[in-house]
């Protein structure tokens, strides 16, 4: 099956955003169309484009996320998706919260993904300075490299 992968932090404007920009990337570059998309737990910032400094931050790396608008996760986002990946720890336990039970998605702590980061959580740039911002991408891509080498089915 085709993956579909939903990245989820709190407000849906800073880390997950990116996270689904650097994985938007690298499955295009492959050649590849994956549902790919992100959420928050909260719902403060539904409807709004990204903080202007994850736009900034992608938009260094080649990618225009201006048009990406903030949502909150929802119960069928679990039969959505297949993958669902929680920027940080207690994301993840309010999505271990809402999940329903027998819904189909994987839900894991997406630095989990990359082996020396196993158990960290992608830290939240919201109250930093644009740094943070770049900090945040290098993990989230390389997370999204993580994936698409587990998750992508390359000809031999
Ligand atoms: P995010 O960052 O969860 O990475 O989108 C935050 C965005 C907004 C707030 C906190 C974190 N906030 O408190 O409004």
């Amino acid at each position: 099956m085709k993956p579909a992968i939903l990245f989820v932090c709190l407000g849906n404007i800073c880390r997950s955003p990116l996270a689904e920009a650097a994985l938007r990337a690298r499955v295009s570059a492959m050649g590849q169309d994956w549902k790919i998309n992100s959420a928050g737990t909260a719902d403060w910032h539904r409807g709004k484009a990204p903080d202007r400094r994850a736009q900034a931050t992608a938009l260094r790396h080649g990618i225009d996320i201006s048009a990406y608008r903030a949502r909150q996760v929802q119960v069928s986002d679990f039969t959505r998706f297949t993958h669902i990946f929680a920027l940080d720890q207690q994301n993840l336990r309010d999505l271990r919260a809402l999940r329903p039970v027998g819904a189909g998605a994987h839900l894991a702590l997406l630095l989990d993904m990359v082996p020396d980061m196993a158990g960290e959580a992608v830290a939240d740039p919201y109250y930093g300075d644009d740094a943070g911002f770049e900090i945040t991408w290098s993990e989230v891509d390389r997370a999204a490299a993580a994936i698409v080498a587990q998750l992508a089915r390359f000809p031999t």
